[in-house]
């Protein structure tokens, strides 16, 4: 089971937990762990998602809080960096 503790490797920071610091993606303690997994886990599997299949991925991830589109948009940097675009 892979958890938010072994998503950096070491002192650095995966791309998507950087880029979450950056765009000021972040929400709570609860959401933001469960978001970065679950983001992780789509770019392994689609590296270049549309907006809509980001948005579908997150759906398990319930934030009364916001409307997501700092997430959608931050893992959309985070893929394309990844990608090396
Ligand atoms: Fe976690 Fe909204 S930030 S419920």
């Amino acid at each position: 089971v892979e958890t938010i503790e072994g998503m950096a490797d070491g002192d650095s920071l995966h791309p998507l937990q950087r880029v979450f610091i950056e765009e000021a993606a972040l929400q709570c303690g609860i959401c933001t762990p469960g978001i970065l997994i679950a983001a992780k886990s789509l770019l392994e599997k689609n590296p270049n998602p549309t907006d809509t299949e980001v948005r579908y991925w997150l759906a398990g991830n319930l934030c009364r809080c916001t409307g997501y589109d700092k997430i959608i948009k931050a893992v959309q940097t985070a893929a394309a960096e990844m990608r090396g675009a």
